[in-house]
């Protein structure tokens, strides 16, 4: 007899009339439901609610009935054991049935549908077309970080990573900037205390490589730096720098002009040239700005070079004794050089880009060209 047509008898009507027949009526509703929870066929087209409410609605329900027709008309002797069974198998059903119901919808699922779910005994249909998830791409700064680092690490240089949140003497006063520069001041840089700020640039990374490596010492320092800027076309509070530095017995000027212009045509192509402009910068002695010949007009003029020719992407120079020495480096023993360049900015000119809010903007429609 089906269990729907036992809820509907009396115990008397079944003839169970002692404590372990009341037992095994009960555990022979619990395997239906058990049995009934597992079987996502019979519950795939129906209402969500379907399965829960076929065993605990308030009326009508297996759980009403054994209420009405086997506990309230229980002889006398078998009401504390139904009660308890009746007790037990509701709670039961009240832990079980919901968690059944989310294991259905998970094998109605697509990917469960096509041969993984519980439905194992209806063969996949391999003509239908596959499920795929879009893997989405590189971001383009990403990308170009990769690029540059490649071109270094095929050079010997090793990569070296810094804090963010950086303090005022790793990234002023260890690289020879004095209180009174004007890139210290509120306007520029973005203070967490009066001793700590979100880094201005990756050069305190070369202090403690330096500390950490001492010489001689060849490393790139890729990374995020902050400044108190407003957002424009060429601006962001946020931006992306990487550094490099090397320091090593007989280092000159025209190693470093060796190792950039290499890395300019690995990075750029064969056809570009650099140009170098004497600069300032507290760290380095001497310092220059590194521009490169335009490569949207190749160098004949446009908007993007401002009709010059060249963009200026990086600063550079001799690493300033002082800045050796706070690192912990004889300067009468070695030299070293360095640069800062833009990692946004060659992002950029090499893709064309003319407004570097696009990178951080998360528009698909901009991420998935790259
Ligand atoms: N730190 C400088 C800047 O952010 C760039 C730089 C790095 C210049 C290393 C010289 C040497 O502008």
């Amino acid at each position: 007899m089906a269990i729907d047509d036992k809820v509907v008898k009396t115990l008397g009507e079944l003839h169970v009339t002692d404590a372990a027949g009341v037992q095994a009526l009960f555990a022979e509703v619990r395997v239906a439901m058990e049995t009934e929870s597992k079987d996502c066929e019979r519950w795939r087209n129906q209402p969500p609610n379907a399965l829960r409410n076929r065993w605990l609605a308030r009326h009508n329900s297996i759980l009403a009935q054994i209420d009405e027709h086997w506990r309230k008309t229980a002889p006398k002797e078998l009401v504390p054991i139904v009660g308890r069974e009746f007790n037990a198998l509701k709670k039961e059903a009240n832990d079980k049935l919901d968690v059944a119901i989310a294991e259905i919808k998970k094998a109605e699922s697509p990917w469960a549908r096509s041969g993984t779910g519980a439905d194992r005994t209806q063969a996949p249909d391999l003509t239908l077309p596959g499920y795929c998830r879009s893997l989405g791409s590189i971001h383009p700064i990403t990308r170009v970080q990769r690029e540059m680092e490649d071109i270094f690490l095929g050079l010997g240089f090793a990569i070296e990573t810094g804090p963010e949140v950086e303090t005022v003497y790793y990234n002023f006063d260890a690289l020879n900037i004095p209180e009174s520069h004007p890139s210290r001041d509120d306007w520029d840089t973005l203070y967490v205390d009066a001793q700590t700020v979100l880094r201005t640039h990756t050069s305190p990374v070369q202090i403690r490589a330096m500390e950490k490596y001492g010489a001689p010492l060849y490393i790139v320092i890729p990374g995020k730096c902050y400044r108190n800027d407003k957002p424009d076309a060429s601006h962001s509070p946020m931006f992306h720098q990487m550094e490099g530095l090397a320091v090593d017995v007989d280092i000159t000027f025209a190693d470093l002009k060796g190792t950039l212009d290499f890395f300019a045509k690995q990075f750029f192509g064969e056809s570009v040239r650099l140009s170098f402009r004497p600069s300032f910068f507290p760290f380095t002695e001497p310092s220059g700005e590194v521009y490169v010949s335009c490569s949207i007009c190749d160098g004949q003029g446009c908007s993007v070079c401002k009709q010059s020719g060249w963009i200026e992407v990086m600063g550079c120079g001799m690493v300033h004794p002082q800045v050796l020495r706070n690192g912990g480096i004889d300067p009468d023993r070695y030299a070293g050089w360095a640069f800062g360049l833009g990692i946004d900015r060659f992002a950029m000119i090499k893709y064309g880009i003319d407004d570097i809010q696009l990178f951080f903007q998360s528009d698909l429609r901009f991420l998935s060209q790259f």
